[in-house]
């Protein structure tokens, strides 16, 4: 199979975990590990935009993790705040198309002006398409959906049995790029914790122990590895997809 063949996931999803611990490991203060993740999340959006990804979703604050101590909350709040600041001119320039998903209401106006300003300023941006979820979680996402259906059926709109798989993918986020093909967790934990729980029924799912401080390019390019080995069957057989008889 020459390169040019070799599957490549379309759309990536990533759970960026680990950073509490980096920090921990070098007797730091958690903020540090959380600046480095920043510093690492950068390299990996340039790095996915290089490489002709269509589609990066990352999972940056779950609606769980207002359970942290305010202070740690704080702080993530502020990093957020200053890495749309510092980095949408650049997103800009290398066209890539940023958008939040989650429910932002919950953060602070400034934030939210930002997170606005961000996609207003990229929203025609043709190149990776870059989604950040905020205070998501994908029960949350599914919830949304049903509500939006049934209010249409509550208002004489739909039928409720036209409801079906295509109809309800069209109102979850991100209804409009291919669900993801590759799921990355770093951090060891093997686990979906709540993230695009609707969107990842088909994914491939890839997990490491590294760290996300320690995660780079040359580990993407394992995950990519992988992702080329695998053989995508959506519940058809492996001879059906490959075409053989045997
Ligand atoms: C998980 O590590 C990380 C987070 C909850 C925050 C994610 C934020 C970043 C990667 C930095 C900034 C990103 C953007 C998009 C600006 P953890 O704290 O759960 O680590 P632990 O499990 O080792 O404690």
């Amino acid at each position: 199979m020459s390169a040019s063949e070799t599957p490549r996931p379309r759309h990536v999803a990533i759970i960026m975990d680990g950073n509490g611990r980096w920090a921990r490991q070098r007797g730091r203060p958690r903020a540090s590990g959380h600046q480095a993740g920043f510093r690492t999340t950068r390299d990996i959006v340039e790095a996915c935009a290089r490489q002709r990804i269509e589609a990066l979703t990352l999972f940056a604050f779950s609606s769980e993790n207002w359970k942290r101590p305010p202070t740690e909350v704080g702080l993530l709040m502020d990093l957020f705040l200053r890495a749309l600041k510092s980095e949408v001119g650049k997103l800009c320039d290398n066209n890539v198309r940023i958008r939040f998903i989650g429910e932002r209401s919950a953060f602070q106006q400034k934030l939210q002006e930002e997170m606005d300003n961000a996609e207003q300023l990229t929203r025609d941006n043709t190149g990776l398409q870059l989604a950040i979820a905020v205070n998501y979680g994908g029960r949350w996402d599914i919830v949304n959906a049903a509500r939006a259906l049934a209010r249409q059926a509550r208002d004489g709109q739909l039928d409720p049995d036209a409801i079906d798989i295509d109809m309800f993918s069209g109102q979850v986020s991100l209804a409009d790029i291919p669900e993801p093909d590759l799921f990355i967790r770093t951090g060891g934990e093997k686990r979906i914790s709540n993230y695009l729980l609707w969107h990842l029924a088909y994914t491939e799912l890839f997990f490491t122990d590294v760290l996300w401080p320690d995660f780079s390019e040359t580990e993407l390019a394992t995950a990519l590895e992988f992702y080329a080995g695998r053989q995508r069957r959506f519940g058809q057989t492996g001879e059906q997809v490959t075409g053989s008889n045997a």
